[in-house]
């Protein structure tokens, strides 16, 4: 399956709260590159789904990811934490700003 079947084509809106910054992201690259794209700079170090540096729980909405298990545990993707720097948006998002 291509990625573009994958995830989708399409612009969503990212949200981060509390500090009520918003961002369009782009279904077809990471989250935390939309970010960057929009001035928003979020902490990040591999970028590549291993070190956990950007790690952030997803308030509202739905990630997919092109890496077959980013470095997070069940319970954690359970609890609504993401990996924004693999984390490619399905809709629009709400991302908890903590720490920003
Ligand atoms: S920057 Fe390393 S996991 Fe996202």
């Amino acid at each position: 399956m291509a990625d573009d079947e994958v995830v989708g084509r399409g612009e969503f809106e990212v949200r981060i709260e509390p500090q009520g910054l918003v961002f369009r992201a782009a279904s077809g690259q990471p989250v935390l590159v939309s970010a960057y794209a929009a001035g928003i700079v979020m902490p990040s170090s591999c970028r590549n789904g291993t070190c956990r540096a950007c790690m952030r729980r997803l308030r509202a909405g739905t990630v997919t990811y092109r890496i077959e298990w980013p470095g997070l545990l069940a319970e954690e993707k359970d609890e609504g934490w993401i990996l924004p720097c693999v984390a490619y948006p399905l809709s629009d998002l709400v991302l908890d700003g903590t720490g920003l």
